[in-house]
């Protein structure tokens, strides 16, 4: 690919922030402590989570760079960042969430295949790019399209990254083609991250990010879109991210009979406390995100200090000094929400959280309901548990 190149191997990878928590090293896959994660409701760039699935690109002249428009339209071109410069630029301000969040406390239960994450496996970012949409229309596909004349229905993005899941190819994903041509979706090809040109852990020099959705599907380092009649068959797609119920395991699974996931449900976790923290007796403040996919906004946040018995609301905010109204105009509908609860404890127990779409809905109880093999989604109530101390603390 001109200008830019994927290696084979991890000898050049990108310096990252030392506080960050690594859960695999080659390909690297990290998140920051839970407790620095919502000191900001935008996520600095050294601590938002990175996932990765091969050695990270590099570009190697700009100038050369394309992307390759192709598949069924009527004249496949190159798309260079100068073209993509001309077009209007839009910020969108979006919570990007692996699947695999909160996957370590659902492999607790059952054993899960696949990367260990925290609750950090998120972040909240002001992406700026184009509009995918614009793109499209740029090459003859109208706004709100859903299937083209030639019969493409689907836009696939595809990678240059080599993954071993795709036996050394590129990471690959698609959406379907009514959301990429829907100006409102806020597909981006994103060229910055929170004002900065994106960075090589985040996909420079461009990445799709598709708000509201798995991260899985905003494929980074773009080398070509795909107008598709089917849904993108690779890996990530067909044999990864999709949700299974419980029943399933590797013995009898079935791959094709589950659709890739696509927005992800409503989710939130605590971050100003650690599983099984020591704390003093008295005022303790309760504090985390929420998040919910598809524009959803966060109608409630539920706070417990008996293990959910009994629940106070918490405070929600996306900017300061301005209340957080769900499904408000001014309200960032791609984004995550921080809340925070005073709670008095006396003495040790277990908090809980819980978060309440516009939708109404809500987060599930118990992890076991909602285990599945691959350890996506997990977006039970999420519990801390305090042990309090009297002294010497
Ligand atoms: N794009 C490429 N090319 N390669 C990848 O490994 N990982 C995906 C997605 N896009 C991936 C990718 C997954 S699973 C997630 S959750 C997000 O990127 C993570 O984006 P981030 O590393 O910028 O946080």
């Amino acid at each position: 690919m001109p200008g830019l190149t994927a290696p084979s191997d991890y000898s050049q990878e990108p310096p990252r922030h030392p506080a960050l928590k690594i859960n695999a090293k080659e390909p690297f896959n990290a998140e920051p402590p839970r407790s620095a994660l919502t000191a900001s409701y935008v996520t600095p760039v050294d601590f938002f989570y990175k996932r990765n699935h091969g050695p990270i690109p590099i570009v190697d002249d700009l100038e050369r760079y394309y992307v390759d428009i192709c598949g069924l339209i009527e004249n496949p071109k190159k798309l260079y960042m100068r073209d993509i410069w001309m077009l209007p630029k839009y910020s969108v301000t979006a919570t990007l969430q692996c699947a695999g969040n909160r996957r370590t406390a659902m492999s607790n239960t059952r054993k899960v295949r696949g990367v260990g994450w925290d609750v950090s496996a998120l972040g909240n970012a002001v992406w700026a790019g184009a509009k995918l949409a614009d793109v499209l229309e740029l090459f003859g596909i109208p706004k709100f399209t859903s299937t083209t004349q030639t019969g493409g229905k689907h836009v696939e993005f595809v990678s240059i990254d080599k993954c071993k899941e795709e036996n050394g190819g590129p990471y690959k994903a698609s959406i379907p083609l009514r959301q990429a041509t829907n100006p409102e979706a806020d597909v981006l090809l994103a060229y910055e991250m929170n004002g900065e040109p994106l960075n090589r852990d985040h996909g420079y020099p461009l990445r799709v990010v598709v708000p509201g959705v798995i991260g899985a599907r905003s494929v980074k380092w773009l080398d070509s879109i795909n107008i598709i009649a089917e849904e993108c068959q690779g890996f990530f797609m067909q044999r990864d991210y999709k949700m299974f119920p419980p029943s399933v395991d590797w013995d009898n699974i079935n791959w094709a009979t589950r659709k890739p996931q696509m927005d992800f449900p409503v989710q939130s976790a605590i971050c100003s406390l650690e599983d099984v923290q020591a704390i003093r007796p008295g005022k303790v403040k309760v504090s985390g995100y929420a998040v919910s996919g598809g524009g959803r906004g966060i109608e409630r946040l539920d706070v417990s200090i008996d293990g959910g018995k009994t629940w106070i609301e918490a405070t929600r905010f996306q900017k300061p000094g301005v209340p957080y109204v769900a499904d408000d105009i001014d309200s960032d509908k791609w984004a995550w929400v921080l809340f925070e609860a005073i709670v008095d404890i006396t003495n040790g127990t277990e908090i809980v959280a819980k978060a309440v779409d516009t939708a109404a809905n809500v987060q599930p109880e118990k992890v076991e309901d909602i285990w599945n093999l691959r350890g996506i989604l997990n977006t039970s109530w999420h519990r801390v548990q305090v042990r309090v101390g009297h002294s010497n603390m």
